[in-house]
């Protein structure tokens, strides 16, 4: 039964429920099939509401099996128990009642994975945003803020374990084979944020001991058998504690906090209060199995879930329209305590070249919205890049504006304003205006106004006057709905750096304000000046990212390799390696669609590989320097008549040209930076890899042969080595006797760990050109694909669509029918799913029209499809509509 009723929901409509909810008691009896689920829900009229006012709660694929008032049955006459709603008439005026319903589920069959589902004999529930209704009718909204005990019956020999928000009240057998547990949560939560997980589990413990003194308990639970693979996340929940005690000045409260990991699961965790709910591929690590980026995302991952407890639990969202609050600020959150334990350098150059990756297209297609939306129909669809990274660089951004002391002054004026509460956006800037007295209206628009800022800037310099003016001129693209826009407020960071190659940062300047070497671009157009610069300068702007701007600064070749050579801020020392290679790809795409030879900068490749070479600086930086942007980064570059066959080409021949011109180079490299002890996941060993593996990628295609690479994957001793190696020999050679041996290898040795056979599949499905479609169906038909879990279907099936440029836009349009048929299949069972699968489609209008026209065409046959959900009815009508 599809019950979702396509209806838009607009932010203004919001207005406070007519009752207020002041208790919520549950009783669950476990059953795969036949789940019973008792609520007794205690609600009072608001003052004011009239006497007839009916209460209208809300409920999603539910069979209700009983409903009492106050202990009593409730007249049929009274009540109207309907697909999406259970609406209750003639309720006590001024007295508070309880209203008593008993709902039956069946978990087992839920493969949603919304609301109470099973996944490897495990119960577990999913609520955020709205899958609360999918167990019982419920005034299911986050500004609903209620007490819960909940008391689990189930059998004790298959689930020993049973777990909920809070803290443990007792539990004890019931003499039948089944046992009991009670658990009580002190703190007033919105429905999305109740969890359960019922099973046999494993578990790994640990203490922690606050800021204030007290002892709180920590448990990860995992797979039996899998406990030594979480002892990773342990300590970076560890860390992650005080890090919130020592940077925010938060405390954990409660006596206990529980992570389990399942292997089903339609994102990547959540953050149930006191019960966080994980995907297990973010928790669960071991060098054979987990590379560099596991760690990292398992360390940021955890600790964003962590900080959730207050920025989005303690302190919660008004409606779903105010997402950004807590995951803008809880994503910002998680990259500071990333960088504070890593390289803060290079943690900023991957998240730009994430923000980059998926944000911007988002912001300059067809589903383009603000970081705070006026408007949806499917909700599940507003858990994107735009409201999670475009919302943590608008949280930068106030940092940026109000300085360290400030924001922070900001922050624990929010943290005590509204502690408890359910808030607005509004809210938020409030304290950051409140305790700075600046005026952020127009700054506010960074979270009404969609698409990604263009600022354009040229400099002159006059050397009589000493004097560098720099003409700026912004421009906000139209983007559904919103075709016009006002002049924002953009901070743009910035140096001068002189011709001997040191740095100015100008204290002042004429036409605009600078605080500290923050320029506030306002204006839709600007001069500015600064005096006494005593020689021409190269600038360099927007440092660090301070704003999420696309920037077109007129410059030339020296210019740029200038600031590659002397910038001191290695973000945009990287920025402008990364400018001079983005240049020569985008040139060299050109040239092979004429058919002209390509010809490569000699500069370009000097400043590559100074950089690379340069033992000054840390490893890791000198492998971002080496990474190429990547096909999409040159696709969203030219922007339009996109051909992805010719930027695959022009982007191997200038790997080529590097790769021949640096081969000593890269060869010293791979045998200097070879392991010299044990595997340890810190983020300096994880550099020396990952320069290591680029050298080897290079290496690979200056010999154009796999020998090296099977070497490679032979005497790898962890996963990032030998997944790299893989990876490397099935993207160039992938006929190769060698690369077959190392794949069937590779899946004979970890055939029974489900995440590492993801990557077998991802490595796969990103093999690039034609022959990518082919392989991909005949994956399908592995007997380990398994299209009931989400990793798998997103590693086999996700990575080919967003992964595999020429693979996925093969010039005949068969791979985005192939994803059509797919997606319509996934739709029946896991709507989410799919929806966020075919996303990957969005920027098929800037195709060459050949493909732009075919992908319209796959677009409409999954618009035509019968019974669509709500999840990809509201993708695919966005996608199509011009
Ligand atoms: N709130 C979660 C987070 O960002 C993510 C989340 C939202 C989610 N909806 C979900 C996770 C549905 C799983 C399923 O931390
Ligand atoms: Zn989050």
């Amino acid at each position: 039964m599809r019950t979702d009723t396509g209806e838009i929901i607009h932010l203004e409509d919001y207005r406070e429920t007519d009752f207020v909810l002041e208790r919520v008691d549950l009783t669950f009896e476990l059953d795969p099939t036949d789940t019973k689920v008792e609520a007794r829900l205690i609600f009072h009229r608001r003052a004011g509401v009239p006497a007839d006012a009916p209460l209208v709660l809300d409920g999603d694929e539910l069979t209700m099996t009983g409903l009492l008032l106050d202990q009593e049955p409730i007249a049929a006459s009274d009540y109207e128990a309907g697909a999406t709603a259970l609406i209750i008439r003639n309720l006590p005026e001024s007295v508070p009642f309880e209203i008593c319903i008993t709902t039956a589920l069946s978990p087992q069959t839920n493969t949603q994975l919304m609301g109470l589902y099973r996944t490897n004999n495990v119960y577990c529930t999913q609520c955020e945003a709205e899958g609360f209704r999918r167990i019982t009718y419920f005034p299911d909204r986050p500004d609903v803020l209620a007490v819960y005990t909940v008391n689990i019956i189930a059998d004790k020999a298959t689930a020993p374990l049973l777990l909920s928000n809070g803290n443990f009240l007792g539990g004890a057998g019931m003499g039948d084979g089944r046992h009991f547990a009670a658990w009580f949560d002190p703190h007033p939560k919105p429905s999305y944020l109740f969890a359960l997980v019922a099973g046999d589990l494993g578990v790994v413990e640990d203490t922690f001991t606050t800021a204030s003194g007290r002892e709180v308990a920590l448990k990860i639970y995992v797979e039996h058998g899998n406990e030594p693979r979480a002892t990773y996340a342990m300590d970076a929940l560890k860390r992650s504690m005080r890090w919130d005690e020592e940077v925010f000045g938060r405390e954990y409260d409660l006596d206990i906090f529980m992570i389990v990991a399942v292997s089903d699961f339609n994102m990547g965790a959540m953050e149930n209060k006191g019960l966080n709910v994980f995907n297990d591929k973010y928790v669960l690590a071991d060098p054979e199995t987990a590379t560099d980026q596991d760690y990292a995302n398992i360390e940021a991952i955890i600790a964003h879930e962590y900080f959730h407890n207050w920025t989005g639990n303690r302190i919660t969202c008004r409606d779903w329209f105010q997402l950004c609050l807590k995951e803008g600020l809880t994503v910002y959150r998680d990259h500071e305590f990333s960088a504070d334990q890593r390289s803060r350098a290079v943690k900023r150059i991957a998240e730009v070249r994430m923000l980059k990756a998926e944000q911007f297209p988002e912001d300059g297609g067809p589903l383009a919205h603000p970081v705070r939306p006026t408007r949806y129909r499917e909700i599940n669809n507003f858990y994107t890049t735009t409201v999670y990274e475009k919302g943590s660089e608008v949280t930068r951004m106030i940092a940026t504006l109000l300085g360290r002391d400030l924001f922070k002054a900001g922050m624990d004026l929010y943290f005590e304003r509204h502690d408890g509460q359910a808030v607005t956006i509004e809210d938020f800037v409030a304290c950051f205006e409140a305790v700075s007295g600046r005026d952020l209206t127009q700054f506010a628009l960074w979270y009404h106004q969609a698409g990604t800022p263009l600022v354009s800037a040229s400099g002159t310099y006059d050397a009589a006057r000493q004097r560098f003016t720099l003409a700026l001129e912004q421009m906000v693209p139209p983007t559904p709905g919103q075709p016009t826009k006002e002049p924002m407020h953009i901070p743009l960071r910035l140096a001068l750096v002189l011709e001997d190659g040191s740095i100015a940062t100008p204290s002042a300047v004429t036409g605009g304000e600078l605080t500290g070497d923050v320029l506030h671009l306002t204006e839709r157009s600007q001069t500015v000046h600064f005096d006494g610069i005593s020689s021409r300068p190269v600038i360099s702007l927007n440092r660090d990212f301070s704003a999420p701007v696309n920037l077109h600064l007129e410059r030339s070749a020296a210019e740029r390799a200038h600031l590659a050579r002397y910038e001191t801020d290695l973000f945009a020392r990287w920025q402008a390696l990364n400018d001079m290679a983005l240049l020569a790809l985008v040139e060299g795409t050109a040239s092979v669609r004429t058919g002209e030879p390509l010809t490569i900068e000699p500069a370009l490749i000097e400043a590559l590989l100074v950089a690379a070479g340069d033992e000054t600086l840390e490893p890791a930086f000198r492998a971002q320097a080496l990474a190429l942007p990547s096909e999409s980064d040159i696709a969203r570059e030219i922007g339009r008549q996109v051909d992805p066959d010719a930027i695959f080409s022009a982007r191997q021949q200038i790997m080529a040209a590097i790769a021949e011109a640096g081969r000593e180079q890269f060869a010293a490299l791979f045998e200097q930076l070879a392991p010299s002890g044990p595997f340890t996941p810190d983020a300096a060993s994880a550099g020396r890899r990952a320069l290591r593996n680029s050298a080897l990628t290079y290496l690979v295609v200056a010999e154009n042969s796999p020998a090296r690479a099977a070497k490679a994957f032979a005497a790898a001793d962890n996963m990032t080595d030998r997944i790299h190696a893989l990876t490397t020999l099935a993207h160039r050679f992938h006929d190769a006797p060698e690369t077959t041996q190392a794949l069937d290898d590779f899946k004979t040795r970890f055939a029974d760990n489900a995440l590492v056979i993801d990557k077998w599949f991802a490595a796969q499905a990103t093999i690039p050109g034609n022959g990518a479609l082919a392989r991909v169906k005949a994956l399908l038909a592995d007997p380990l694909f398994n299209p009931l879990n989400p990793n798998r279907v997103r590693s086999l099936i996700g990575t080919f669509a967003f992964s595999n440029p020429t693979g996925f836009n093969r010039p005949d349009g068969e791979a985005y029918r192939f994803l059509a048929a797919e997606i319509l299949d996934i739709d029946r069972r896991n709507p989410q799913l799919a929806a966020r699968l075919l996303t990957s489609m969005r920027s098929w209008r800037s195709l060459e029209d050949g493909r732009a026209e075919r992908a319209k065409l796959a677009l409409k046959e999954i618009a035509a499809g019968a019974k669509l959900s709500a999840d990809v009815s509201d993708i695919v009508e966005r996608t199509l509509k011009s």
